[in-house]
């Protein structure tokens, strides 16, 4: 099993975008597939609150319609549990490392590696993040599937 998670602030936005694109682009591969997505936060802010609704709206829109969430937070005891620990921007990459106090396994790294996902949160962008979002998972799963595979 390849548990994957993915990470943001608040957890209602991009990291619930990321889990909800990725899931459907494993189901399209390999429908019994030995993957495990999840996603968490880095702030407590928004904990137990559902998908952000214009967050919610853009998945819809893009044919996502069965995806229920509820904010969590990413603690340090997850670190053992998670193959792949991906932050959308630097800001995620700095919280997580201080909530892990370090990554020995290298297991954190952001999903594009020279790009920051805007928080659409600031942006109302939720078009541009949906599409870096995507095209950040896709790329990503074709790398994990290779690097798997070897
Ligand atoms: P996300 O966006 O990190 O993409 O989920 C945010 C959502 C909420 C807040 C910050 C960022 N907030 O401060 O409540």
């Amino acid at each position: 099993m390849i548990k994957i998670v993915f990470v943001c602030l608040g957890n209602i936005c991009r990291s619930p975008m990321a889990e909800a694109i990725m899931k459907r682009l494993i189901q399209n591969q390999s429908p019994d597939s030995q993957f495990l997505i999840d996603s968490r936060a880095t702030s407590i802010e928004e904990l137990g609150n559902p998908i952000y609704p214009p967050a919610q709206q853009k998945l819809r829109e893009k044919g996502i319609h069965d995806f229920t969430h509820k904010s969590q937070v990413f603690c340090k005891e997850e670190y053992d549990y998670y193959d792949y620990i991906i932050g959308m921007d630097d800001s995620n990459i700095r919280d997580l490392i201080h909530i892990v106090g370090s990554d020995p396994k290298k297991k954190i790294c952001k999903l594009i590696e020279n790009h920051n996902i805007a928080d659409p949160w600031y942006t109302r962008n939720f078009e541009v993040a949906y599409q870096e979002i995507e095209q950040g998972c896709k790329a990503f799963l074709e790398k994990i599937i290779k690097r798997e595979g070897e």
